[in-house]
């Protein structure tokens, strides 16, 4: 989500503490000492010293040979659609794109059929939930690679009460809570947390199946294990839970990741939103809790659950905001919060595996001005043996990255004991460095991020993809080499490319893909790429099975001011003489962002996720000019289009008309 969408603008100034007050120097501090401090301002050497020229990176194997792109053709072959705004979604001439699993449509045994008059929490627990964000893929059998039939793992990440449920009127923030009973409130937490749903491609056409014994829902009340160096700390004890090791739930799964042995990563969040009330200013976590933006006062859950309200059980915020694990492959398998990845607001985590077997996870942190961050496991996968890799992420050890002007990363250890990461500066051990990790970063002198995102490895290259989707708040004074431009409404991403292909190493290096919006705003794409191929505030990414880059955008309410078009998927060049080179493929309706995607094995379809529908800025779309969407009157009810039905988030299949692969 973009804490700048309707439902968090009462909230901002709470939520969004924008949110780091360390005075960590900006690489703008190094470049000024270098090239003196005007040209800094102007941002003129920001583009150059982003270049392409790195001597000392050597392009994997597989981008040297085999790739379209290094041959001078063209990697993307579509006729592109074009920007623009309305009711339904948009996909590329001589494609389909089919509406595969709606909020609401029943995946568990007796679930019934959705029924938007008569929502209940038991039912809502046994149907797809709402805002569906990343897709996964399992191929079913496990360890095939089939591409027809599969396992689809989708978090569930926040709700939209006032498109839900009838009679709550338009979103205007807290104005809501007063309507927002326990019975709507436990409702709302049944269409959180994920779903594993089994599916089928019949003839070309996708479905899935309810009767499936894969099928399998995540709430806010389904018992999560903590495991790693934090499980069982004293920062970790509740009232409910004494032994600090088992939470109810998981909240705000935004974007995640598949792991090589078979499981699903499902990234926690903006937590803070969950939590109510006032922690007191001498409470001895109320500096953690500042950093964090804890609470947030967005949902009004702690009016009627104690465990949400910052006042009675304070510790509840320190068990949300890690990375969790769950087999897609065992519907009873608990799942696990994997402390071992530190605790932040994830957007995604998703993994490389160097050639002898070494584990590196990468994952950023979506606020404005926080971190980049890499795991590497202590363990090596074991292709052989599945349940050899399955704690595999409790322990390693967690680096924040640090981006140099001249275009290396330094990633930084959070170990305990390690420089100041001291009991005397507040980290009396790991899991307290782990539960914090933001304030460990900040005591490291980590990079302030323009809002990291999805990270992808590009499993073809090796080389790695950090989303930024933008920061209106960084000012002149604080842009730098990897942030260069000031209130960035736009966005950009920075491709990592390991040294010697060695993902575990303390240094890495890095250059600009692109920089999002405009032309006239400071966009920068190839210069073939049209009117309608650049983007804004790019989100989520895939890498397909052929190596080649996709990316979806979120703009939130900004999208007017941003682009004027309605968020999509657009494909992206990122090899020869067309790097840059952008192309749009999909639109959702008004006021919705895009999620996923996510490609199945043989890059035959592509699943893409429509994520809230009808809310965001869609006072700003001609089409419902200056109103506010409710229940009764939202700015588009796809995909039903039923009079009564509420817009509906979903995950649509995108296929080739009579098949083939996307793109191409
Ligand atoms: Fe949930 Fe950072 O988007
Ligand atoms: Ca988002
Ligand atoms: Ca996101």
């Amino acid at each position: 989500m973009d804490t700048r969408g309707s439902k968090f603008l009462a909230a901002d100034a709470l939520e969004d503490i924008g949110s780091n007050p360390t005075g960590n120097p900006t690489l703008a501090d190094v470049l000024e000492e270098r090239f003196g401090r005007r040209d800094v301002m102007r941002g003129l050497l920001a583009g150059a010293l982003a270049g392409p020229a790195l001597l000392s990176v050597r392009p994997a194997e597989a981008a040297e040979k085999g790739m379209a792109a290094a041959e001078g053709k063209p990697a993307f072959t579509f006729t592109e659609i074009a920007h623009g705004v309305d009711a339904t979604h948009h996909v590329a001439p001589g494609y389909d794109a089919r509406v595969l699993i709606r909020w609401g449509d029943p995946i568990l045994p007796g679930a019934p059929a959705f029924d938007p008059m008569k929502q209940t929490a038991a039912t809502q627990a046994q149907q797809f939930g709402y805002n569906n964000d990343f897709v996964g893929f399992a191929p079913l059998p496990r360890g095939s690679k089939s591409a027809d039939r599969g396992l689809l793992c989708v978090n569930h990440e926040y709700t939209d009460e006032e498109v839900m449920f009838p009679g709550l009127g338009g979103e205007q923030g807290k104005a809501n809570f007063a309507k927002m009973t326990r019975e709507l409130v436990d409702i709302e937490m049944a269409a959180h947390g994920g779903s594993v749903v089994e599916i089928r491609k019949v003839k070309g056409v996708w479905t899935y199946d309810a009767k499936s014994p894969f099928n399998r829902r995540i709430t806010a009340e389904t018992e999560i294990a903590v495991s790693g160096p934090a499980a069982g700390h004293a920062l970790l004890k509740t009232a409910g839970d004494p032994t600090g090791r088992r939470v109810r739930g998981m909240l705000n799964n935004c974007s995640g990741g598949v792991t090589p042995w078979g499981t699903w990563l499902s990234c926690e969040e903006n937590v803070n939103s969950y939590f109510w009330g006032k922690l007191a200013d001498d409470h001895p976590q109320a500096k953690a809790f500042k950093r964090y933006g804890i609470p947030a006062n967005v949902f009004n859950w702690g009016q009627h659950h104690d465990r949400f309200d910052v006042n009675k059980e304070p510790n509840e915020a320190n068990r949300f905001g890690w990375v969790v694990e769950i087999d897609p492959y065992d519907p009873n398998a608990t799942p696990k919060k994997r402390t071992a990845l530190g605790r932040f607001k994830h957007e995604a985590c998703t993994l490389a595996v160097g050639k002898d077997g070494t584990v590196v996870a990468y994952t950023g942190d979506d606020e404005r001005f926080d971190y980049v961050y890499k795991f590497v496991a202590k363990k090596k996968f074991n292709a052989k043996n599945r349940a050899a890799n399955m704690d595999l992420l409790d322990e390693g050890t967690l680096y924040v990255a640090k981006f140099g002007a001249n275009g290396t990363v330094d990633w930084l250890p959070l170990v305990h004991g390690h420089g100041p990461l001291t009991a005397e500066n507040g980290f009396p051990d790991q899991a307290t460095v782990l539960v914090h990790a933001r304030l460990a970063g900040d005591a490291l002198g980590a990079t302030k991020m323009d809002r990291p995102e999805d990270i992808e490895v590009n499993q073809k290259t090796g080389r790695v993809y950090v989303v930024l989707t933008n920061n209106d708040k960084r000012k002149p004074e604080q842009i730098d080499a990897v942030n260069p431009r000031a209130a960035n409404e736009w966005g950009q991403i920075v491709e990592i490319l390991p040294i010697d292909g060695d993902h575990a190493a303390m240094k890495s290096e890095w250059r600009m893909l692109v920089r999002g919006g405009s032309p006239a705003v400071g966009g920068q794409f190839h210069a073939e790429t049209t009117d309608n191929g650049w983007f804004a505030c790019p989100d989520n990414l895939a890498a397909d099975n052929h190596g080649r880059l996709w990316v979806a955008t979120d703009q939130g309410t900004a999208w007017a001011k941003a682009s004027g078009t309605a968020d999509g998927i657009w494909a992206i060049e990122t090899d020869g003489p067309r790097r840059g080179l952008s192309k749009m493929f999909f639109r959702v309706p008004v006021g919705a962002e895009m999620c996923g995607p996510c490609f199945t094995p043989d890059d035959r379809t592509l699943f893409v996720a429509v994520q809230h529908p009808a809310t965001d800025g869609v006072d700003l779309w001609e089409g419902f000019k200056g109103k506010v969407s409710t229940f009764e009157d939202p700015a588009t009810r796809w995909p039903d289009f039923k009079d009564g039905t509420p817009p509906r988030p979903s995950v649509v299949a995108i296929t080739k008309t009579g098949g083939g692969v996307i793109g191409s």
